[in-house]
């Protein structure tokens, strides 16, 4: 059974109150939750559908939907690498080229050593500064190969 911290209870209550409706916090709390534990469990819909008195089938529904929740647990390190429009005209395939081949890593996947995970996204508002990642919180912008590489050495 997943077990929240005391702290990460207070702040999925604390995001409940910023909307009218539970169903608004389904997200945000869902998000918390992932940023917890790196993933969203079986138990982790439970636990939502406590904390914001929805039904599960609701938090669940929401989960399974987007793309940005995972149900598997992560890496280390999480890569958000965009492939929409500007980043794929700007070599962003290539770069998927370049981290499958480089360090075995697949969209979705996570390297053998769980160094890092992959997610290939949609736009993260980065389009100026094409081809555009984000690892963990961190944006990372203009990149090729070699400066993927280089940025990558930081994240152990
Ligand atoms: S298309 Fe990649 S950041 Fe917008």
């Amino acid at each position: 059974m997943t077990v929240l911290s005391e702290d990460v209870l207070k702040e999925i209550v604390s995001v409940r109150k910023k909307y009218p409706e539970a169903t608004g916090a389904v997200m945000p709390a869902l998000y918390i939750v992932q940023r917890e534990f790196g993933y969203l469990s079986f138990d982790a819909y439970e636990v939502v559908s406590n904390a914001l008195n929805l039904p599960r089938t609701i938090v669940k529904g929401v989960g399974t939907f987007y793309a940005m929740y995972r149900h598997e647990p992560a890496g280390r390190n999480l890569i958000q690498l965009c492939t929409n429009v500007s980043c794929m005209i700007l070599g962003a395939e290539r770069l998927v080229d370049f981290l499958k081949n480089k360090y075995g890593l697949e969209p979705g996947g996570t390297t053998t050593d769980k160094r890092f995970s992959l997610m290939i996204m949609e736009c993260i508002g980065a389009c100026g500064t094409a081809p555009a990642m984000l690892v963990n919180d961190d944006l990372h912008e203009n990149l090729s190969e070699k400066s993927i590489e280089d940025i990558l050495e930081k994240y152990k």
